[in-house]
């Protein structure tokens, strides 16, 4: 009997984090994965979780913001495994520096845009024209990891926040134009995870959580986030396009 083939997924910012814990998850319900990634440290320990995890990996060097360069890495994709199914928007990066609103320059917003939200569209852009081209074998998703930032305002990164919130519409269109195609489109809002993102502010967020910040009363863990995105990507999810699904343990439901 022919073993049966496996789903492609491409998660981007991979290496490490969310993104990797994300893309083991992937691999656990049938996925072989891509990673990509500006940088390659961690990417090893990363492709040998996926591999255990049952899945077939690949790294692929991609510096997101370099729109020009999306081609060349969604060939080298192609080339490996022959279609994609699912698109995961992991990569991300927050304020370089965190201050006042009125204090913030074109570079740092530029350079937060740049890959949280221009990147990501024309990356997600590209993905979707050639799964629009292929026939489906299997269900397909793009997934983005907005933030809890795309609702809520954090002032003192207003770059951050703006680009989450754009990211919440990116999701609305992709999910209008793809619907035809059968493709869903979902947004991922994590609250606050325990990651090298967060470990520059970890004590700030530990005082904050014993103060109630968190309903569920803890940080979040990278497979949170991971569990969410395969549940998204399985297929069970199709109908409920353009949906957002809080990872958060509560922190965004309004409260009195
Ligand atoms: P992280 O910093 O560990 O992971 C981000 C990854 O993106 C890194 O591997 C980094 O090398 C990669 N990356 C950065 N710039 C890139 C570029 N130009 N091209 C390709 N890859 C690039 O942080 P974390 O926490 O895992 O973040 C993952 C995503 O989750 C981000 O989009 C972040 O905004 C989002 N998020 C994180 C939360 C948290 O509490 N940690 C909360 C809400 C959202």
């Amino acid at each position: 009997m022919t073993k049966p083939e496996r789903s492609v997924a491409i998660v981007t910012g991979a290496r490490r984090g969310i993104g990797a814990a994300i893309a083991v998850s992937l691999a656990g319900s049938g996925f072989d994965v891509a990673i990509t990634d500006i940088a390659d440290d961690g990417a090893d320990e990363t492709l040998s979780a996926i591999t255990a995890a049952g899945g077939q990996a690949r790294f692929v060097r991609s510096d997101i913001a370099d729109v020009a360069n999306h081609a060349r890495a969604l060939d080298d994709v192609l080339g490996w495994r022959g279609g994609i199914d699912c698109l995961v928007n992991n990569a991300g990066i927050s304020a370089p520096r965190r201050g006042d609103l009125l204090e913030l320059g074109p570079q740092a917003f530029d350079q937060v845009l740049g890959v949280n939200l221009r990147g990501t569209f024309f990356f997600t852009q590209a993905v979707a024209q050639r799964m629009v081209a292929a026939s489906a074998a299997a269900p397909r998703s793009i997934i983005t990891i907005s933030s809890v930032n795309a609702e809520l305002a954090s002032i003192e990164r207003g770059e951050y926040s703006m680009s989450k919130a754009g990211l919440a519409m990116l999701t609305k269109l992709f999910a209008l134009r793809l619907a035809a195609n059968g493709i869903a489109v979902f947004e991922v809002r994590p609250g606050v995870i325990r990651t090298s993102m967060t470990q520059v502010v970890a004590e700030k967020y530990e005082r904050r959580i014993a103060d109630g910040l968190v309903p569920m009363g803890r940080w979040g863990a990278p497979r949170d986030v991971g569990e969410a995105v395969a549940g998204l990507a399985s297929g069970r999810f199709a109908f409920s396009t353009g949906s957002v699904l809080h990872v958060d343990g509560g922190l965004a439901v309004p409260r009195l």
